[in-house]
This record gives structure tokens, sequence and C-alpha cells, in this order.
């Protein structure tokens, strides 16, 4: 058994947990990250529109912009769902931690004064969104990165994190599979820190990358010590790009762009008279998905979808503030932006929910173990993110766990007994993998996935019904018990494809079990989570976070619930002129 040790060690080279590995290496700690892919094409790489930070840069157009301002926004745009605490240190830490990115190259689009130019962004009260064209994850991306090579950080890329060794309550590292000779390496560690990203590719029709696999919360989740956090709190942007789902950014919309129907008509005044197109994601989709359901989408080879219309901007503007948009637009669904409209459709853009934390990432239920990032839930985002606040989370709650982790590793020792629990888990693994390549299949685990994923956009998506979400996890749990019947055709035990997906697809279903179940219980509408039976927020009844705990032998969770933490802004109207969406006929 090969046993490599750190102080820390990171699950996950995005931009969290890279930003985490320099803020403990900066601490003196010896740190690990762990990566499926090469660090710069994690998720983080794909974020377009920007980081909003209250730098209150542009004049008219920011005046009055503080943390507080930023703080109110998130908090309705969550719709009370987020820990006011957690947002009030993030907002306040914002101008600082995006300054500091600026210091280390990120090439920020700029004022003509040379300040940090900002944009305007869904669901806030001024133009907040910093910003680097459309590639705003892209450039903050490559400024950590070359940070994390600065300090010499080692990184392990192309390794799966299949498990997290325990000794008792505490963790003390993992087991992690190299993709790319198919052995095992035990990583043992005085704090690790799970930075894996969002859950995206439990839906088949999401913005989200290959690796956006939910791997940390399972990972987390099966110790059966963790509990997750607000798991049915899934967001669906708008402005998906039908039919390929890539990501036409928010940007488009701040920049001035405008959703309209079939008759041209643009819409969204109808449903949210003071935000209109710039109203929170949720609010978005449910019309434009209203809009599709009274017959009034276009229709197409696909089925229906809505127009982004950004002919108005002028080419100068689209080729140099969304130069991206242009280009994803001409080579996935040959359309030229300049002079013709996008169509696009809500798809899955986000994983509010996650792993537990405190205020500190530090990881409820365990000792050793941190989260940061959208795997965690500490809870920044309630039951709906404003667009550029996932950025800005990365940054703050990468910095506030690599802070954390740091310090706390300075205080363990290791254990006599670890050595014997890193074996036990070690030959666990073994053990786990050896009957996978020695059983025939029954089932694979790509047609489950796809299966689970199909289920999971028709039936638990941005309307949902008690009726649809009992459906879908009485399928789910057929689906998990199947999986039961995986085996590998592909009897190498080294590089397989087929053996990283079955080591993570029972994990997947556990996960889009705790979603659809979470919804079924949750009998109120609170943002992204809209209940068509039970169309209005109640917040005598669910101003509550739903945990989700492991049960011993079952594949349902145990859902318990907490009190969100309310310090400055009590429940109220969330301020987009909203209407409800007409009730389904
Ligand atoms: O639309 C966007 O650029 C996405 C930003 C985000 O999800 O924060």
């Amino acid at each position: 058994m090969r046993i490599l040790k750190y102080d820390v060690v990171v699950i996950g080279a995005g931009l969290a947990g890279e930003r985490a590995a320099v803020e403990a290496h900066r601490n003196g700690c010896s740190v690990a990250i762990l990566s499926l892919v090469q660090p710069r094409q994690s998720h983080s790489n794909a974020a377009q529109g920007g980081v909003q930070c209250s730098l209150d840069n542009m004049g008219e157009h920011s005046a009055g912009d503080d943390w507080k301002l930023h703080f109110d926004d998130t908090i309705r745009g969550s719709d009370w769902g987020a820990d006011q605490d957690v947002v009030e240190r993030v907002t306040s830490a914002a101008p600082r931690l995006i300054r500091e990115l600026e210091y280390w190259g990120c090439p920020f689009n700029r004022t003509e004064e040379g300040k940090i130019a900002q944009r305007n962004f869904g669901g806030t009260s001024v133009w907040r969104a910093a910003f680097a064209a459309d590639f705003t994850g892209h450039a903050l991306l490559y400024a950590i990165d070359q940070e994390v090579m600065r300090h010499e950080i080692k990184i392990f890329w192309r390794v799966q994190v299949i498990s997290l060794i325990l000794n008792g309550a505490k963790v003390i590292g993992c087991i992690a599979l190299d993709l790319r000779s198919g052995d095992l390496v035990a990583f043992h560690a005085k704090s690790t820190i799970i930075a894996s990203g969002g859950t995206g590719k439990l839906f088949s029709e999401s913005t989200n990358a290959i690796n956006c696999r939910g791997d940390g919360q399972s990972l987390a989740y099966n110790t059966g010590r963790i509990p997750l956090g607000n798991m049915e709190a899934i967001q669906f942007h708008p402005t998906g790009m039908y039919p390929v789902w890539i990501l036409l950014t928010e940007g488009c919309r701040g920049d001035g762009g405008v959703l309209r129907n079939a008759q041209h008509h643009e819409f969204m005044w109808d449903y949210a008279a003071k935000m209109g197109n710039l109203a929170s994601r949720d609010v978005v989709s449910r019309a434009m998905m209203s809009e599709i359901r009274a017959g009034r989408g276009v229709e197409g080879p696909f089925g229906p979808h809505v127009w982004l219309d950004l002919t108005h901007l002028g080419a100068e503007k689209i080729k140099t503030r969304l130069r991206d948009v242009h280009d994803i637009a001409r080579d996935f669904a040959g359309i030229d932006v300049i002079t013709e409209m996008a169509p696009v459709k809500p798809v899955q853009h986000y994983t509010m929910g996650g792993i537990r934390t405190d205020i500190d990432c530090r990881v409820r239920g365990v000792e050793g173990l941190y989260a940061s990032g959208e795997c965690a839930c500490w809870d920044m985002h309630g039951f709906n993110r404003l667009g550029g606040n996932s950025l800005l989370e990365t940054i703050a709650a990468g910095f506030y766990s690599g802070t954390t982790a740091s310090t706390e590793a300075g205080g363990r020792s290791a254990s006599e007994t670890d050595q014997k629990a890193i074996q036990d888990e070690y030959n666990i693994q073994v053990e786990r993998i050896d009957t996978l390549i020695a059983t025939d299949p029954k089932e694979t685990s790509f047609a489950l996935h796809d299966e689970m994923a199909l289920l999971m956009t028709e039936q638990v998506g941005i309307f949902r019904t008690g009726e649809l979400l009992k459906d879908a996890v009485n399928r789910l749990l057929d689906i998990r018990e199947r999986s039961n019947n995986l085996g590998l055709s592909c009897k190498s035990c080294g590089r397989s494809l087929e053996l990283e997906m079955a080591l993570r697809i029972h994990g997947m279903i556990d996960l889009a079990l705790i979603i659809s179940e979470g919804a079924l219980a949750r009998k109120e509408s609170r943002g992204a989570h809209y209940r068509e039976d039970f169309p209005n927020r109640d917040d005598e009844h669910w101003l509550k976070r739903t945990l989700a705990h492991k049960r011993n032998g079952e594949y349902l969770p145990r859902l318990e619930y907490e009190d969100v933490v309310i310090t400055h802004l009590p429940p109220g109207d969330r301020g987009y002129g909203e209407k409800p969406p007409p009730a389904a006929k």
C-alpha cells in the first residue's frame, strides 16, 4: 500500500480548492491537491459573466453600493433560505478578496479611469459584477492556478477520490484511484478539504461539465455521519443554449439583451414588473417555462424554446464584452448573435445545497474535514443563488476553509491507530474494485445514469408536484436497487472509464434520491424549489434548512430540519415585482 502524508489534502482543483490550497500553504502547511482533471480544466473555468463584489466603481450605476446592499440582494435572492451570518461574512470580505485576485493577475475589464469594471446582473439593485469579458471563471482560475504553481503546491491530477478514511469520528485522509495506472493510493492528512463542485450531471440537461457528478457530496454522505443540507435547492439557469445546453451568460441580459417569445414579445415584464429580464434566475426560468407552456414558445426540432435577443447591442459590444457567447453560438448553433436571436431554454446550472458546514467551513458530524464551494452548504445561497455569487463564494470559502484547515492541522498529530484505519479502508476499497471486476454486468452504470438523469430533468425540474416527485422517488429506488447488479465487462484493473463510473453511480443515485425526497417533503415554494401544489412560500412552517442523513441499510435518507440564521433582514417581499406563474392546465 502506498501512503502519502500531507498536513492538508484538498479534493478538487477548481477555484475553491486552489484558493484553499494557497491559503493553507501560506500558513506553513504541506499541501496536496487531488483532481479528476488538469486544474485549468476544472468546471470553474466555465463561469462566464462575473463575480459579485461591492466596489462601487460604476458611478451612477453602482452609487451607494456597499456590503450591506450586497447582503440584502443576496438574502432576497435566496428567498430567505441563506444563513445571514455567512452572507455578512462573505459580502463584507468580497472587495478585499477580489482586489487580491487582481493583484494576482486576473485581467478584469476596466473603467475609463482604470478601475475594475462592473456590469449589471440578475437580482441585484446596482451594477456589481466585476468581470473579465465573458470568461471570468477562466481568468480567475488561471490567476489562482498561477499562484498554486508559485507556491509549488503538489498536484495529483487524473485521480478519483473514492472514500474518506475515518479513525472513529476523525477524518484522517482519503483513498484515491490513479486514473492513469489503476493503482490505489492512500493520502494521510491532518486536515482534508472537499472542494469538488456540484452535481449537474444528475440531470440530463445541464450547463455543467462532465466532472460535476457530486463525488464530494457522496464521499461525505457515505460516512454515515455527515448531513447534506438543502439538496432539493437546484438552480436552473434561464439561458442554456438550446439544444446543447452550453451557458449563454446572464451578462447578456446584464448588458442589455432581452428574452422574447415566439411572437417576439419581451415577456419578462409581465412576470416581474420591477426587474423584468434581470429578475432572479428562478423567477426568469419559471416565466420562460410558463410562456412555453402557454404555447408561446418557439417550436424547434428538439422541443420548444424562447429567444435571447442581443441584436440591438451592436457588434463592438458583443465582440468585446460577450465574445465567448458570440463564438459559442456560432460554433454550436450556427448563429451569429450580432444579427440573429439565439434559442435558449432554462437548464440545470447549480447546486445550492451540499455538505453541511459551519461558518468556518468545518464539516458537521466529524473532525478534520472541511468543505467549500459548490459542494458545500455553509449556507450562502439558500434556495436561489444570485449570478456571480458562486465565483465570490469559491474565493471566500476557499480562503476560510484553507485558513481553518491549516490552523487546526497545526494542533493535530497522527494517532497510533491511524495506520490500521488506513489499511482497513484500503482493503475495503481493494475488495470493492475486485468484486466489480469479477462480476459480469447485468446492468451498466452508464445506462443507469442516463435513465436517472432523464428522470431528474423530467420530474424534478422547475415545476414540481407531489405526484411527479413521488413517482420519481419510486423509480429512483428501483434504479438504485438495480445498481447492485453492476459488474464490469472490461476485466483489466488498469485505466478504465467503466470502473470510474461504476465507483460513483451508487452515490449519484443516492444524491438524486435525496434531492427528490427533500423536494417531496418540502410542501411550499421557495426560490428555485417551486411546488405547483404548494405555490406559496410558507415561513411559518418552512423557514428551515433540510438536513439529509444516511440511514443504515436504507436508500432513502432521514430528513430533519434546522432553523435558518436570521441576523438583520426578516422575511419579506423579494422586490422583483413578481407575479406568480399561471397554474398548469
Ligand atoms: O450567467 C453566468 O454568467 C453565470 C454566472 C453564475 O452562475 O454565477
